[in-house]
């Protein structure tokens, strides 16, 4: 049995994944040292990650291979998200207010993720991909017709931003203000985003509160006055006899609106970025795009990995393949290194829109917490590149300025020129 070397032996090697400069690289540089992990015999153990509100400990399990990040996403137990799911624990008492059912297990997962579920079906979503496709041109005819633009703040924020307040029933004045709050949360790792704020913890704690408070607000009215949307069916929700609390649905608004609008505002601006230095894949979608699009999705999603890590505690001692874990342990898994791993998929690193098997975990390695966003997701996904693929024939695009962060693949900020089509 490999015994756990010490924490720092692979940082010694050069491989330091904890430290806050190897999160300033590029995705492809971090790769050279995941993808030497990934040719390791078994999972390795690192020191505690050295940004946001890291809190010391003992350090943590990598999963960098695309197997073992399955094999702990599908061993719900002993791989337990009850006790975090970031690098860092927070106080136990702020997992379920600022995490809802993300950060629960079995089998209040199951009652809360059961609660919303339906709005996510494959079917309840054809339902409302018509509207988003009308939304979808609007935005790109908008921001195409500007000729060029910043694109994050021009195209890749306005349609999940949208969506998700469309499905909550957030009203549109308050939009902004659900959207500045999870950009706030998602960015408590960057230094340029914590300008304001004491620390990483203060910021994301604060961000929480405030779209709790907005969910709870948006309830109140609900009970008064109930609508078709989400807050209507969570205000009239029962779990045990019980209608949930303002602090659980509050929960809920905060899941909602981060996991729905940084993760699909990511793809899209990784997704013009991947098709504006692969021009042969921009034209081979425009040449079919209804033939091509469903794997331009998916290749988009596995490209960017717009989540990167999330983690598990082993509640037991137990084992990934040959490597002993011990109760308590935490294991991160790496979904970006999984998507690049060379044993999955050929040429990990070419952006190839016709991959004939495209296994990618960026929604997760499949279990219970598996995203119930991914079919809203590719909807909104579609709907963007197909408008784009009618109007605009190739992108120009400067110099990203991305996240730092070992949490979320942010783009910021990235100038954006559109060539129209014809
Ligand atoms: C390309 C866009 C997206 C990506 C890459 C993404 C990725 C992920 C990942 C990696 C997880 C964790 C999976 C796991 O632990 O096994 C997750 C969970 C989740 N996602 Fe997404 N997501 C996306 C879009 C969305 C959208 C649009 C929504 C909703 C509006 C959403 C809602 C959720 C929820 C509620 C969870 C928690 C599921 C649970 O704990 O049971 N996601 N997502």
């Amino acid at each position: 049995m490999p015994e756990r070397l010490p924490a720092d032996t692979y940082a010694a090697g050069g491989i330091d994944i904890s430290s806050a400069a190897f999160w300033q690289q590029p995705m492809r540089e971090r790769d050279r040292s995941f993808a030497a992990l990934r040719a390791m015999p078994s999972v390795t153990f690192h020191p505690p990650i050295e940004i946001g509100s890291s809190t010391g400990g003992p350090g943590f399990w990598a999963a960098t291979t695309h197997d073992d990040i399955q094999f702990v996403s599908r061993h719900p137990d002993p791989f337990c998200s009850g006790r975090g799911v970031g690098f860092s624990d927070i106080p136990q008492e702020y997992n379920e207010p600022f995490g809802s059912f993300l950060m629960t297990d079995a089998p209040r997962h199951t009652h809360l993720r059961g609660l919303i579920s339906r709005a996510f079906t494959p079917k309840r979503v054809r339902q409302v991909e018509e509207q988003i496709q009308r939304q979808a041109h609007a935005i790109v005819t908008d921001a195409v017709d500007h000729g060029s633009c910043e694109l994050v703040t021009g195209l890749s924020s306005r349609l999940p931003l949208w969506t998700i307040s469309e499905m909550l029933g957030v009203p549109e004045e308050r939009r902004v203000e659900l959207r500045d709050a999870a950009n706030l949360m998602v960015g408590a790792q960057d230094p340029e985003l914590l300008a304001t704020m004491d620390d990483p913890f203060t910021q994301v704690l604060t961000a929480g509160i405030t779209m709790s408070v907005l969910g709870s607000e948006i309830a109140a009215e609900r009970r008064i006055d109930p609508r078709d949307d989400l807050l209507t069916d969570l205000v009239q929700a029962e779990i045990d006899g019980q209608v949930l609390t303002d602090e659980e649905i509050g929960a809920f608004v905060v899941l909602l609106g981060v996991a729905g609008n940084d993760t699909t505002r990511n793809s899209i601006s990784h997704g013009v970025m991947a098709f504006a230095h692969h021009p042969d894949q921009w034209e081979l979608l425009r040449r079919d795009p209804e033939q091509h699009l469903p794997g331009a999705v998916d290749e988009i999603v596995r490209w960017a990995s717009p989540v990167l890590t999330f983690r598990r505690t082993a509640t037991a001692d137990t084992h990934i393949g040959d490597q002993p874990i011990a109760e308590g342990d935490h294991v991160v898994m790496f979904y970006g290194s999984g998507n690049r791993d060379e044993r999955t998929f050929d040429d990990p690193w070419t952006f190839d829109i016709t991959r004939s098997s495209n296994d990618h975990v960026g929604f997760g390695g499949g279990g219970p917490h598996f995203c119930l966003g991914a079919n809203l997701a590719r909807a909104q996904l579609r709907s963007v590149f197909r408008e784009l693929s009618t109007l605009v024939s190739s992108f120009e695009v400067g110099e990203p300025r991305l996240l730092r962060s070992a949490f979320v693949h942010g783009i910021e900020a990235i100038d954006c020129t559109f060539v129209p089509a014809g």
